[in-house]
């Protein structure tokens, strides 16, 4: 660890986006102790490519946490675990509701128990709803349509009252959608079951997918299929640094989307995906999926603003060619 730089804590940080996260937060001199339970973490990123403390263990349980902080000293939770997948947070909300409402309870107790009171939240776009303008901005009222959005959606509440109440300092990150990989290949997405857009068209080109599903082609959009505002993983992880540091500095409690301001169709993704690859990808095109928005893109001004939030990463064809990298690395 640099000097004066503190130690920092990270849930879910054997996951996607915490992954990221913790190797940008290693490289920028923080110490960094990873709290994952790995039901979708991947313990040989983390004692491979991370090689930073790996606590396993779950956000829900109070004497762990509470022996954590007692014997460390954390100047900063950064929360990124969490259950996110949309459709299964309808067929079983209580498994969402629990993992992500509750258990984020049991870690904010423990942290006021321990006086710890700085706070990075992985939000989500998702607590939007069917959005009323795009880019959309922060101030866009919040209406969730799946019970996942709506976990995100009350601990955004819980942490503006923890704030009134007890002082907690939060940053709440509300992502687009998060893509892309390191971008020399050291980390990537490995979600298991994988339900993200480029990771399926990247399988698909590999063969390990027999085709890629494009549900919906009649939105009012200009080749009929969805929009989405793609953020690159590296550029979320940077945000992150910044949120902390804008936190460590004594600044206030804010919440900044974390979106490109710019969209892509899903028919756009695959044209990339092809370019990238230079492989034809199968595609099915099937009916909408329900609760599917035609546009979700975001505004990141705050975030540019505020935090000094400069994406690096913007362009589609170089987000998926570092998934691209990564998926050929993985599948050699
Ligand atoms: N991927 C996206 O596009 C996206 C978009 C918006 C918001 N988010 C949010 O960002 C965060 C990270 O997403 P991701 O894509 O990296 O997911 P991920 O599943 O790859 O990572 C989540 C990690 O949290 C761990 N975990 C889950 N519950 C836990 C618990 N109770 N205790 C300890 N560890 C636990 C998992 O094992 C996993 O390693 C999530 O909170 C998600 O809701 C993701």
């Amino acid at each position: 660890m640099s000097p004066g730089k503190p130690s920092i804590l990270v849930t879910g940080g054997a996951g996607y986006i915490g992954s990221h996260t913790v190797l940008a937060l290693k490289q920028a001199g923080y110490d960094v102790v990873i709290l994952d339970n790995l039901v979708y973490g991947h313990r040989d990123l983390v004692e491979q490519v991370l090689q930073v403390e790996l606590i396993i263990g779950d956000t829900s349980d109070r004497a762990l946490l509470d022996n954590l902080f007692q014997s460390r000293n954390f100047a900063a939770v950064m929360h990124f675990s969490a259950y996110a997948y949309v459709g299964e947070s309808v067929t079983d909300p209580a498994k969402y509701y629990r993992n992500n409402v509750v258990g984020t309870l049991v870690l904010l107790e423990a942290m006021q128990a321990a006086s710890i009171k700085k706070f990075v939240f992985s939000s989500t776009c998702a607590t939007y709803g069917v959005p009323d303008v795009v880019p959309i901005p922060e101030n866009h009222p919040q209406n969730p349509i799946n019970p996942y959005g709506t976990t995100k959606l009350m601990v955004e509440r819980i942490l503006a009252d923890f704030d009134v109440a007890y002082g907690l300092k939060s940053v709440r990150f509300r992502y687009f959608n998060a893509a892309g990989a390191h971008p020399q290949g050291l980390l990537g997405e490995d979600h298991n079951p994988e339900t993200h857009l480029i990771p399926l068209v990247l399988l698909t080109a590999l063969g390990k997918r027999e085709s890629i599903s494009i549900f919906g082609t009649d939105y009012p959009t200009p080749d009929g299929t969805c929009i989405r505002d793609y953020i690159h993983v590296n550029d979320l992880a940077d945000a992150h640094i910044l949120g902390l540091e804008y936190l460590l500095k004594g600044g206030e409690s804010d919440v900044f989307n974390l979106g490109n301001g710019q969209g892509f169709s899903v028919r756009e993704v695959i044209a990339a995906a092809e370019q990238v690859t230079g492989l034809t990808i199968p595609i099915v095109e099937c009916d909408r999926r329900p609760g599917d928005p035609p546009s979700l893109i975001g505004s990141g001004e705050k975030a540019r603003k505020i935090l000094g939030w400069q994406p690096q990463y913007p362009d589609i064809k170089d987000i998926v060619t570092h998934a691209w990298q990564w998926h050929l690395g993985r599948h050699k």
